[in-house]
C-alpha cells in the first residue's frame, strides 16, 4: 500500500494507520480522506489484517480537524457533499467487522475528534486534547460528530462542547466516557497493541458480531434486540463456537480459527 498522506504498517496481524501530515497537525484534506478510505477497503478485504490502530504522526496531534484551507475553495452549494463523503468513510470505520481502535496522541479536534469517535473505542495520551471547535469557524461538525459525541457523552455535555467549541483534556475525556484509558505518550501504542492482541486471541467471528450488535443499538431502522437474536444465531453455527465450548468442557485453551 503506497500512500502520500498516511502511513500503514502491518505487524502481527495489526495494521497501524498513521495520518501523516505533521506540519499541518495531520489535518484531514481530501487526499487523506481518500487514502483512509483506500486503507479501510484493504482492511475489509485482506484476511491477514485482523485489527487496526488509527493514530497521528508526531507528538503534537492526532488530527487537528478537517483541512480548513480547503474550505475556501469549496463552492457554497457543495457543503453537504463534503459532509456526506466524510460520513461515508467514517461509517466504513465504524462498521468494520474487525476491531478498530484510536490511539489519540495529541489534538483531536473537529474531524479529528470525529475520526476518533468513529473507531470502536479510544485510548488517549496524557497530552491529548479533544474538541469540536467548528462554531469558531461558523460551522458545525459534519463527519458524524453531532451524533457520535451525543452517543458517547450524553446530550447535555455534547451540546456544551459543540456550542462552546471548548477543548477538554485526556482525563476529562476519560471521565466523560469518550476514552477508555489515558496513557503516557510512550505507552500509548504499546497499551493499544496489548488490548488489541488480547482481542485477537478471542473468536474473531464473535468479535465481529459484537461490533455489529452494539452498532445496531444506534441504528434507527433496526431493533437491536432482534439484531442480537439474529447475530447470536449466526455465531451459534460457527466453528469457533464449537471450539470455544468444547475447549471449556475439556479444560483447555480454545484455538479459534475465526470461522
Ligand atoms: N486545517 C488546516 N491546517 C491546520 C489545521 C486545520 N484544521 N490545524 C492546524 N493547521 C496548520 C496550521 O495552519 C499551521 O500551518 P502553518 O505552519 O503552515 O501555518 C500548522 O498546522 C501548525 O498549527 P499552529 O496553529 O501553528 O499550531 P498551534 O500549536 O499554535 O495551535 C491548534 C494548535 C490545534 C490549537 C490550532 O492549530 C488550531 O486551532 N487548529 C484548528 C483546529 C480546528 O478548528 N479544527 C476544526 C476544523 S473544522
Amino acid at each position: 500500500m503506497i500512500f502520500s498522506t498516511i502511513k500503514t504498517e502491518l505487524d502481527n496481524n495489526i495494521l497501524t494507520i498513521t495520518i501523516n501530515r505533521p506540519d499541518k497537525l495531520n489535518a484531514l484534506n481530501q487526499i487523506v480522506l481518500d487514502e483512509l478510505n483506500g486503507a479501510m477497503e484493504t482492511v475489509y478485504n485482506e484476511d491477514i489484517i485482523k485489527g487496526v490502530i488509527i493514530t497521528g504522526e508526531g507528538e503534537k496531534a492526532f488530527v487537528a480537524g478537517a483541512d480548513i484551507s480547503e474550505f475556501v475553495s469549496v463552492k457554497d452549494d457543495e457543503g453537504a457533499l463534503l459532509s456526506q463523503k466524510g460520513q461515508e468513510i467514517f461509517f466504513k470505520i465504524e462498521n468494520c467487522p474487525k476491531p478498530v481502535i484510536a490511539a489519540v496522541n495529541g489534538f483531536a479536534l473537529g474531524g479529528g475528534c470525529e475520526l476518533a469517535m468513529a473507531c470502536h473505542f479510544r485510548l488517549a495520551s496524557t497530552n491529548a486534547k479533544f474538541g469540536q471547535p467548528e462554531v469558531n469557524l461558523g460551522l458545525i461538525p459534519g463527519y458524524g460528530g453531532t451524533q457520535r459525541l451525543t452517543m458517547l457523552v450524553g446530550k447535555g455535555k455534547a451540546m456544551e462542547l459543540m456550542m462552546t467549541g471548548s477543548m477538554i483534556g485526556a482525563d476529562e475525556a476519560k471521565d466523560l466516557g469518550l476514552v477508555n484509558y489515558v496513557e503516557s505518550p510512550e505507552n500509548l501504542i504499546p497499551k493499544t497493541k496489548e488490548i488489541l492482541n488480547m482481542i485477537l486471541t478471542k473468536s474473531l467471528v464473535a468479535v465481529s458480531k459484537v461490533i455489529a450488535a452494539v452498532n445496531s443499538f444506534y441504528e434507527i431502522d433496526k431493533d437491536g434486540f432482534n439484531e442480537e437474536v439474529h447475530l447470536f444465531g449466526q455465531v451459534f453455527i460457527s466453528d469457533d463456537k464449537k471450539e470455544g465450548t468444547t475447549a471449556f468442557i475439556e479444560k483447555r485453551k480454545p484455538v479459534f480459527k475465526g470461522k
